[in-house]
């Protein structure tokens, strides 16, 4: 037997507000053509009064609770990754901790950007495994729309908001075919900042910022990586591509997910999608579109599953689990 992280429950939320791409062509100058056909993309959520990171976080995470069939107060540990933390400080995982009615468990924010829930997942296992607690809730929650300069069509079309989450337990499960998961595999390279960042900062502006990309460099480098860290992790856990159930992948641009596919040879319907109802939601969209797939009973407890995510820094990464 070996001592796993297995994922007992995930969830999901998103804002009330949906904006359909002829509702932003009011705004800017762009087209549903165009946006479908460069990216998939057909709807986003944007986070309305009321409606913040922490509160759609709170929210996923009650859900991921409640298919679990576990208590908040079985948590031992909460890991939130996200990019638009509603304040500086303290970490949106405390506030996401005390709306949830948990008076003691280790909570704290990772800032990895599109791949954070990689990010966070890799750390929660790892504490999982080496003893810090049980019981991990694995938060990716973001509000882009919010650092988006509305005024710039090459990014604001492009990302949403939302969250998701998931309940990691640690369990003694068979060492082979057991649940849980088996590897992950995590990257950064620094020297890419100013191809994806947010132009402020509290140390460098004083402002919060707005995103910007050069989006075509982001693409060419996000095929590349993905694929190579995809074949990587599937090398530590032993196993090849044709093992493989679902890949559950970061959602930035439907071409990136049939170039990355067709890479590996992956069959395109392995590859849950749902990025043209989400748009790219950065640390969410791993957990939501995972929770997607699990609820719509697509993934099966069994299954074998591959999560990969790139983004800002830039950082990128893969996971691979028996669900
Ligand atoms: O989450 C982190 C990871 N992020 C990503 O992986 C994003 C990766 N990049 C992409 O998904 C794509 O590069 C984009 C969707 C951002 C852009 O697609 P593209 O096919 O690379 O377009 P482009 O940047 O080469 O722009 C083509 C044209 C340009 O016009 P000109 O210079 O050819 O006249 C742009 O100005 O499309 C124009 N354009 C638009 N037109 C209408 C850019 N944005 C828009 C828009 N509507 N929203």
């Amino acid at each position: 037997m070996t001592l796993r992280s297995v994922i007992l429950g995930t969830g999901s939320a998103l804002p009330r507000r949906r904006v359909d791409n002829a509702e932003l062509a009011t705004m800017v100058d762009t087209s549903d053509e165009w946006i479908v056909e460069r990216t998939g993309i057909r709807t986003r959520y944007v986070a309305g009064e009321g409606e913040s990171t922490t509160t759609l976080a709170a929210e996923a995470s009650r859900h991921a609770l409640e298919m679990a069939g576990l208590q908040a107060a079985d948590i031992d540990l909460i890991i939130l990754a996200t990019a638009t933390p509603d304040q500086t400080f303290p970490a949106s995982a405390t506030t996401v901790q005390a709306a949830l009615g948990i008076n003691d468990c280790i909570a704290f924010d990772v800032a990895a950007v599109c791949s954070g829930f990689l990010y966070a997942m890799t750390v929660a296992d790892n504490m999982l495994r080496g003893g810090a607690g049980k019981t991990a809730l694995v938060i990716g929650a973001e509000t882009f729309s919010r650092i988006l300069d509305w005024e710039d069509r090459t990014t604001c079309v492009l990302f949403g908001d939302g969250a998701g989450a998931a309940v990691l337990r640690a369990e003694e499960t068979p060492a082979e075919g057991g649940r849980g998961i088996l590897a992950s595999k995590l990257h950064a390279d620094g020297r890419h900042n100013g191809l994806l960042h947010v132009d402020g900062g509290p140390s460098s502006t004083g402002t919060v910022g707005k995103v910007r990309m050069k989006g075509q460099d982001v693409f060419r480098h996000a095929v590349v990586n993905l694929a190579q860290v995809m074949k990587e992790v599937l090398d530590v856990a032993g196993l090849s591509t044709s093992d493989i159930d679902w890949v559950v992948p970061h959602q930035a641009n439907a071409r990136i997910l049939d170039a990355t596919a067709r890479k590996l040879g992956l069959d395109p319907a392995q590859v849950v999608v749902t990025v043209d109802r989400h748009a790219n939601t950065s640390a969410a969209s791993v957990p939501l579109a995972l929770d997607t797939a699990v609820r719509d009973g697509r993934i099966k407890q069994g299954d074998l599953v591959v999560l990969e995510a790139m983004g800002g820094g830039f950082t990128w990464g893969a996971c691979v689990l028996r669900y």
